[in-house]
């Protein structure tokens, strides 16, 4: 009993410690990283991009590239989640200079919210002015089936809580943001166009994020629908929220990989998942190449 309390405390210590050292982390504190990382590559990256469970392929694409596992970067938080590689990657994709992370990490691992956002606040200190988030989400809409690519034009935080929640660091951004246009119009226009050059079948639609780790119930599923929900996932939420905050223009790419829960009869398994996405992933590299082919070539 003793031992167990012990261990207990020594967790909890180290929680605090944890958090305490990364919520700490604010635009003052990122210069550690921001050396670790041009020690590595000198580009000046205009376009930030993060490849969600089983698109890591797109990063396969970029040109002249540094890839830079995250466990040598100072304060990047480390990929848990199966599907996820791990490294950040700087190069160039289609002539236009980016830094894609070859898997995201997820609030559900256990890191805080501050943590799972640093990679972003780090693509804004880089100069990233457009942020490509990419997820494998779950199909809510009854028009939708898996390997179907969906540009996302609103969502719902439904993960009970903010990645801005605590001290505003003005320097990065307002207090308040606004949410209205998260999702840049001019780079869905951008993402259809793309989409019809390439012959691919894009729809559009909300994405509702749950922390997770736990699928959905099908009552949450049918709650998720009368919110007005299209797709739910358990990450992109806390990235676009904070790259808003900093000004920085998204464009959002789910990629269905299974129905949510409660629409077929058969469970949900991690494996189903990743199955859909590999059917996917294809148009989805195709996809992104194209939309960032149509971007101007100079900021
Ligand atoms: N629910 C939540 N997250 C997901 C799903 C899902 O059905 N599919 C892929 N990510």
């Amino acid at each position: 009993m003793t031992v167990f309390t012990h261990a207990h405390e020594l967790i909890r210590t180290i929680k605090e410690v944890t958090e305490e050292g990364i919520s700490m982390i604010n635009s003052e504190k990122t210069t550690e990283t921001l050396a670790a990382i041009g020690r590595r590559s000198s580009i000046n990256p205009r376009v930030g991009i993060i490849l969600g469970s089983g698109l890591g392929a797109v990063a396969d694409h970029i040109e002249n590239s540094v890839a830079i596992p995250y466990e040598e970067i100072p304060y990047w938080p480390r990929t848990t989640a199966v599907g996820h590689a791990g490294r950040l990657v700087l190069g160039t994709l289609e002539g236009v200079p980016v830094v894609a992370m070859q898997g995201r990490v997820h609030y559900y691992e256990g890191y805080s919210m501050d943590e799972v956002t640093f990679p972003v606040r780090i693509f804004g200190e880089l100069g990233v002015g457009t942020l490509v988030a990419t997820n494998a989400a779950g199909g809510i809409n009854l028009g939708y089936r898996p390997g179907d690519l969906v540009a996302v034009y609103d969502h719902i935080n439904h993960m009970g809580t903010n990645p801005l929640i605590g001290t505003n660091d003005e320097k990065w951004g307002s207090r308040f943001p606004d949410m209205t246009y998260a999702y840049d119009r001019e780079y869905i226009e951008a993402l259809e166009n793309a989409a019809r050059d390439e012959k691919i079948v894009l729809r559009k639609g909300v994405y509702i994020a749950f922390s997770g780790p736990s699928y959905e119930t099908p009552a949450e599923i049918r709650m998720a629908r009368a919110m007005g929900a299209d797709l739910v996932g358990m990450s992109t939420v806390p990235e676009v929220i904070v790259a808003n905050h900093m000004g920085i223009r998204v464009a959002a790419i789910s990629c269905v990989a299974n129905y949510a829960a409660g629409i077929k009869s058969e469970k949900l398994s991690h494996q189903e998942v990743l199955d859909g996405m590999a059917r996917a992933a294809d148009s989805m590299v195709r996809l992104t190449r194209a939309f960032i082919r149509s971007m101007p070539k100079r900021a």
